[in-house]
């Protein structure tokens, strides 16, 4: 740390003094660089590299760390989580951080115990790769806390806290989790809550199901969370006059961080000569720099949020004026104040509204000025903006020495603002019951008017529901309404329809339309109209995406706010408010009773508001249904994984955690922005020496006798850099090393390369051209499945038959929560020793190798933990690895590299996007008799494992009897990223598309899709010919079983007449219900196990396969226990303690392989049993020798016998699976989902799931893997929008624009079961694969969609671009913009156009 003792003067000499996890810290002027994030400082200048760089953007919450602060006057502290990635470190004066450190550990190493938010986490399953777990552990802790000291919450029950079930689900909502699938994410959290019925949370290690019991939980205790430390207290006391101690003068920091007290010495401040020169930054929260991640370098800080006034609050009778620096947090809290008893519905939606803006992380510490001042200056698809225009507020501005009070319209419209500019604060009008229109602009209230209401509405349609994701168009409506006594029709007067976020400068007002509607009685063919003005008004600017939706979701919201009163179905409720939209029972106020007096029918429309409001439950209860084994134990058992709790608690090391060395250095890529050039050269911005960069690292630095070559694969080796032509916009090009990361990065991003296309051909960027131009991979015939039967024939039988249909299907990226990283270290004699963050350590030796022209043995590869992989982490993990240690061996320094996301997102590439065209032959019944497929896959710029790709695709594709099949496949040579495997790599594409056709012939035959299906599932006879290297006997085949439990059950025929009866009730919402199977083939591969015995009975496992979240060091810590416990089989569990699965590295285990597709676990589980095999073997003569003579033995000292007599303790056994390492496996899903027909807006109801897993060598460890697999494919078929440029340049390069899965979008239900297929001689001891195949099932999610667009089109006769009410493309992913389209995107005015019609 800076420095940690008391200085006298620091109070005084403008020092930042705040507290991490109770130590004192203390900056000075140059300590710390000004621009430092509290994450980077945590991570770099103390030892809690708990909080992880996940995004630097504010968007993933993996460096959520828990603030406190203390109010010297009133004793109290208030607790917030923030993003430390974002929290400027300078920023934090007399504040105190709580990192996942600070709240216990697992006390071995520093005593004092995990924290039962720790440990819970880990006993609920909660915990994969475990990267972003100390993010969750510290949102749930600061919401725990939070609840804590707010004041009126009721005393707990022992052992509980004050949240409710609501808000700890919520606590998470913006914290991402590539591995889990949030469900035990949510269990942990909600286990918190008094309200839960302990019985509802899912499998963990307290209980066993129906013996749900608090006291078996790791007990919490309250207080025990962000305890402020006394000596900061004092010291906040002492600077502030408190005590009886004279404070202490603020002297004029000479630093580069300002704190101005007053408006006044802020202008003073910037108008000073010490400003004239330099690059100044005023910030509050900074939250604008996850916003703007731009590649700036501050000489100096200016804060505001020591200025008063920015900070106060004050009410009057006129409504509430909020000072700019006041949080978002905060003004929720002081709107519901308003709202308190429902005297202010108005100031309830707007605290609604406000809850969806970001996460609460981020809302803590953003302040209301900040996003206003970007919604102004920085075009910012702002909410806040939005929805404060409509409530009519204004706000108090100085600028230079005049303080101006201008209306929220006319500051939006003002030209951009600059520094001079401050903006103080914001004043939002009262709108009680009785408030009414007073002027043109603002609002007041003026007493009541009799027959005259109020309407107000805020409206938002995003990704994700709770927000965590910026709006596609967000909408407010104020209106002041009179009621024509005669005719029941409402009149508005005065109106304001605010809408913003679609692509537009910033929020507007829609004049034309409110002045269309103003004095008109509101009927159908108004509303019409004024639809139809209102889509000629909002008009994205040129180049947005989805325009066209955007414009229809305005018409959308105008007309769920107004067609409620078109139909004079509302009641002013106890003739005192008209609140026209309110359906939730809550009034937009979670203390309100619910409005009884609204028609319910207008429900559905309504919700479209607001999908979830804020006592809503996001989850509803699941199931885990799994079958324990006991013939092998401990393997079997749902064993806890490895080191869940030291993942929690912060002290699981990652590659970036390792302290760095003495003199280590910082790489970042510099990459090509073409999709095809020659680079004539790259130059660094003249300020580096300032950057403090060291070098450029470049293809040039190769050393002699090594080559440019960076990845390699049995298909052959990739360059390291483009040159002298670069083939892809993404391919790296150089490395910058600097002196820390972040310099490192914007010398990257600064740096200019200079092209040139002349001689070259235009790129390949499509299929389509790669077709054209025969730019293809060789595909390897012996790689390629065999073809079945005579397609010609089987086309001859069919009654019917569709011709080249098309599929396509687009990328998907890993988004693992670690991004690349490795550390190189030199070592003696050209030795290197590489920290590699990667799934095949053994090829990163191998390459970097290579590429330093040095033998293997002068390379050791080391990895520990991988923070999620799937499938990235393997090829794609390879040049950067070697890029680090070709700078460390130019440079003889060691070099770390931790790639930003936007960085890892354009490099690494993911999935490979596909075409496919199909033709097939099927009868009148269903059956098909012929498929043809045509396949193409886009590899991108090289081979990677692409050829393999085919392969896998028509495996999976092979799940039903197609009769005959015949395909032909191409491996696309394309100019953009390479596309590596990917979890479930070409399975996911081909069991999908296996399910297009389906659908397809189903509704060529006006049938249903699932008589389709179960049509044509294989029989035992037809699989044996389809799959013949892995044929199955009746009982190995266990797909038929699976579907009929899932399928056959009364319950679900139950559920399909349901959604039909819900769909014929429901206009603007449709269900849908669908049921998908798979079969997956899987492989293992040849794999290493190494068990040794040490001296004192401890036991350390070496396996090839690397831990990437997946438990397999788990898995095979039960397999060592199982396989030394044959010594002693009751003592198993005894050896299970000794054992220790420790890193890989690639000197000491060789040979180690991938750890790709599915197997490793059981390989190296099977490695291990065989080595231990070895040592009972050795062990069982001096065993038995021994209780000859003595009887009873015990390990401690048989191992002290063995030593003695020379038994040789450690065994090594390789793993070759021979030909029966290739199996199937089957499951299915159904999924049950609603649409929403006027913003396309998809929820999964529920999510149905059986996966047959063998006898699963580990319940708990596989029901996660389904789990999160399953959501994993439901991003990508439901968000995962992989954008590029016309350069292939990946565009949707982070969490603001690449929407993986949150908490709020899994399914509702959510029931797994594990299907134990029980025992089968040639798998690892009977078990099967369960990390891949279940992400198949995620198709279940999609077709549900299909049934129910389809259902809605049938019933708005929609045929969009000629395709047919029930046969139509749904494009993967179905985000809302796609499901909108093929609703209609015109569907309300329509609807509007039958409604007139019909009368
Ligand atoms: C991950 C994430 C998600 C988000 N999602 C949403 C969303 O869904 N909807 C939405 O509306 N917003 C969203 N935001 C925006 C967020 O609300 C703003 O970033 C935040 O309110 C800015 O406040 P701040 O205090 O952090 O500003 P800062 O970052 O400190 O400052 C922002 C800018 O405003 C200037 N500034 C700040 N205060 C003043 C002042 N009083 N006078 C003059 N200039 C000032 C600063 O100089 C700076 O240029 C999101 C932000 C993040 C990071
Ligand atoms: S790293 Fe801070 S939110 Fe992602
Ligand atoms: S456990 Fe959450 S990202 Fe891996």
């Amino acid at each position: 740390m800076a420095s940690s003792s008391p200085s006298s003067s620091s109070a005084a000499s403008g020092a930042v003094v705040f507290a991490v996890n109770g130590e004192r810290v203390e900056l000075r002027g140059g300590d710390v660089d000004p621009g430092a994030t509290l994450l980077e400082f945590l991570r770099t200048r103390t030892r809690f590299t708990g909080p992880k760089l996940g995004c630097g953007e504010g968007g993933c919450g993996a460096c959520v760390v828990l603030l406190s602060t203390y109010d010297a006057a009133s004793g109290a502290v208030s607790h917030a989580a923030a993003s430390s990635c974002l929290t400027l470190v300078h920023g934090l004066h007399h504040r105190a951080v709580t990192t996942t450190e600070g709240l216990g550990s697992s006390g071995r190493v520093r005593g004092g115990g995990l924290h039962a938010v720790h440990a819970r986490l880990a006993g609920f399953h909660a915990s994969q790769c475990g990267f972003c777990t100390p993010g969750v552990c510290m949102s749930l802790a600061a919401a725990l806390a939070a609840a804590e000291s707010a004041a009126g919450r009721p005393e707990p029950p022992e052992g509980f806290s004050r949240l409710t079930a609501a808000e700890a689900e919520r606590a998470v909502a913006g914290n991402l989790c590539r591995c889990t699938g949030y469900r035990p994410i949510a269990d942990a959290c909600k286990s918190f809550a008094a309200d839960v019925d302990l019985e509802d949370l899912g499998l963990n290690s307290f209980w066993r199901k129906g013996d749900a019991d608090a006291s078996k939980l790791p007990r919490y205790n309250e207080g025990s969370i962000g305890a402020f430390p006394e000596f900061l207290k004092a010291e906040i006391r002492v600077s502030l006059g408190i005590d009886g101690c004279t404070p202490a003068a603020l002297v004029r920091s000479e630093s580069s961080w300002h704190r101005p007290r007053s408006v006044d010495e802020y202008y003073k401040l910037v108008g000073s000569e010490l400003f004239g020169e330099s690059r100044t930054k005023v910030v509050v929260g900074n939250t604008a720099s996850g916003v703007y991640r731009e590649a700036g370098v501050y000489d100096r800080y200016i804060d505001l949020r020591d200025i008063p006034e920015l900070n106060s609050v004050n009410k009057d009778a006129r409504g509430v004026e909020i000072g700019a620096a006041v949080s978002i947090s905060r003004v929720i809290e002081i709107l519901r104040g308003e709202g308190g008893g429902c005297k202010d519905v108005v100031s309830g939606k707007i605290a609604d509204h406000m809850e969806k803006v970001a996460s609460p992380f981020i809302r803590n510490t953003a302040s209301l000025g900040g996003n206003l001042i970007m919604a102004q200056r920085d075009q910012f698809a702002s909410d806040i903006a939005t929805i404060l225009l409509a409530a009519g507020s204004s706000i108090c501005m100085q600028v230079s020495s005049e303080r101006l009070a201008v209306t929220l319209e006319e500051f939006l419209e003002m030209p951009p603002c600059d520094y001079k500019t401050l903006l103080l604060s914001i004043h939002i009008p009262h709108w009680t019951p009785t408030g009414v229109l007073s002027g043109d602009r603002t609002l007041n209230r003026t007493g009541s008017t009799r027959g005259t209401y109020v309407l107000f509405e805020t409206c938002r349609a995003a990704p994700r529901p709770l927000g965590n994701a910026v709006a596609y168009l967000n909408s407010a409506f104020s209106a002041q309404a009179a009621l024509d006594e005669t005719s029941g029709i409402l009149i508005l007067d005065k109106l304001c329809l605010a809408f913003g976020a679609y692509g537009t400068q910033h929020a507007i007002r829609a004049k034309n339309v409110e002045k269309f509607l103003v004095g008109k009685p509101i009927t159908a063919s108004v509303l019409l109209e004024a639809c139809k003005v209102l889509k000629n008004t909002i008009v994205p600017k040129e180049g947005t995406r989805h325009a066209a939706y955007r414009s229809s979701l305005a018409v959308s919201f105008l007309f769920s706010f107004l067609y409620p009163v078109t139909r004079g179905t509302l009641k002013p409720v106890k003739a005192v408010h008209f609140n026209g939209c309110v359906t939730s029972g809550s009034n937009g106020n979670p203390n309100c009773e619910p409005d009884t007096h609204v028609d319910a029918s207008l429900m559905e429309i309504n919700s479209v508001k607001s999908s979830l409001y804020s006592n809503d439950r996001i989850l509803e209860s699941s199931k885990q249904i799994i079958e324990i084994n006991k013939d092998y134990l401990p393997v079997g058992i749902p064993a806890k994984k490895v080191g869940a709790e030291l993942q929690a608690s912060g002290e699981a090391v990652f590659v970036d955690d390792i302290p760095s060395p003495k003199d280590c250095l910082y790489g970042a890529f510099i990459y090509s922005t073409k999709p095809l050039a020659h680079v004539k050269g790259i130059e660094l911005d003249p300020s580096l020496k300032q950057l403090k960069t060291v070098a450029v690292v470049t293809v040039n630095d190769i050393p002699e006798g090594g080559s440019n070559v960076g990845a390699n694969t049995v298909f052959g080796p990739e360059p390291l850099f483009g040159d002298p032509i670069t083939q892809c916009a993404g391919e790296p090009l150089g490395v910058v090393i600097a002196e820390t990361q972040r310099l490192a990065n914007i010398a990257a991003k600064r740096a200019v390369i200079n092209y040139s296309t002349e001689n070259l051909d235009t790129p390949v960027l499509s299929i389509e051209e790669a077709v054209k131009r025969c730019s293809y991979f060789e595909t390897l015939p012996f790689l390629l499945p065999q073809k079945i039967g005579d397609f010609s024939k089987g086309m001859a039988e069919a009654d019917q038959k569709i011709y080249s249909a098309e599929v396509k299907l687009n990328s998907q990226y890993y988004f693992y929560m670690e991004t690349q990283t490795a550390l190189a270290i030199p070592d003696e004699d050209n030795c290197m020793v590489v920290y590699s963050s990667s799934q095949c350590p053994e090829t990163a030796q191998n390459v970097i190798a290579k590429c330093l022209g040095i033998p293997c043995h002068n390379v050791r590869v080391i990895t520990r933990r991988v923070g999620g992989g799937f499938g990235g982490k393997a090829v794609r993990s390879l040049p950067v690895a070697t890029a680090c240690a070709l700078a460390a061996f130019k440079l003889h320094r060691p070099i770390r590299m931790y790639l930003e996301r936007k960085t890892d997102i354009i490099m690494t590439g993911g999935r490979h996007p596909m075409k496919i065209c199909y033709s097939v032959g099927f009868k009148s019944d269903g059956k098909i008799t012929a498929l043809h497929i045509d396949l193409f896959i886009n590899a991108g710029m090289t081979k990677d494992v692409s050829p393999i790709i085919p392969h896998n695709f028509i495996e999976a594709l092979k799940k039903y009897n197609w009769g005959a099949f015949s395909y032909d496949a191409k491996v696309c040579k394309t100019n953009i990223s390479t596309k590596s495997a990917m979890r479930g790599p070409g399975e996911v594409q081909g069991s999908y598309v296996a399910e297009a056709i389906i659908e397809h012939v189903a509704s060529a035959l006006s049938t249903d899709a699932n008589l389709v299906r179960q049509r044509n599932l294989h029989t035992v006879e037809s699989l044996a010919l389809f799959h013949s290297e892995c044929a199955e006997d009746a009982i190995g085949y266990t797909l038929p079983s699976i579907c009929d439990q899932l399928t056959a059950s009364e319950n679900y025929q139950h559920r399909l007449e349901m959604v039909q009866s819900f769909n014929g009730n429901n206009k603007w919402k449709k269900r849908g219900l669908s049921f998908v199977p798979i079969v997956h083939k899987v492989l293992s591969r040849p794999t290493p196990g190494k068990v040794s015995i040490f001296n004192d009975g401890s036991i350390a496992v070496e396996v090839g396969g690397i831990e990437l979240g997946q438990g397999l060091w788990t898995k095979v810590k039960q397999m060592a226990a199982f396989g030394l416990g044959q010594l002693w089989a009751d003592k198993s569990q005894d050896l299970f303690e000794r054992i220790r699965v420790i890193q890989a590295d690639t000197l000491s285990v060789v040979q180690g392989g991938w750890t790709t597709g599915s197997t490793t676990s059981e390989s190296s589980c099977e490695a291990v049993r065989c080595a231990c095999n070895i040592l009972v073997d050795r062990l069982k003569p001096v065993k038995e020798q021994f209780e000859e003579k003595q009887g009873n033995i015990s390990w401690d000292e048989l191992i002290s016998k063995a030593i003695m007599v020379g038994v040789d303790l450690s065994a090594r056994e390789y793993y070759v699976p021979g030909p029966s390492g290739s199996y199937l496996n089957y499951g299915a899903a159904a999924s049950e989902v609603e649409i929403d027909l006027l913003t396309g807006a998809t929820t999964i109801l529920r999510s149905d799931l059986l996966y047959d897993c063998g006898q699963s060598l580990n319940p708990a460890v596989d029901l996660g893997q389904v789990e999160g697999a399953f959501v994993q494919g439901i991003g990508y078929f439901m968000s995962e929008e992989y954008v590029t440029n016309s350069n292939g340049l990946v565009v949707s390069d982070g969490t603001w624009t690449y929407k993986i899965p949150t908490v709020d979008t899994i399914p509702k239900q959510f029931n797994v079961e594990l299907f134990n297929s029980g025992f089968h001689k040639k798998r690892v001891l009977s078990s099967k694969a369960s990390g891949e195949p279940p992400l198949l099932l995620a198709a279940s999610v999609h077709c549900a969609t299909r049934e129910a667009i389809r259902a809605a089109r049938k019933e708005l006769h929609c045929s969009v671009s000629g395709s047919s009410p029930s046969h139509f493309d749904l494009k993967v992913p179905a985000i809302m913009p796609v499901v909108k389209e093929l609703c209609g995107l015109d569907n309300v005015e329509r609807y509007l156009e039958s409604l007139l019609s019909s009368k």
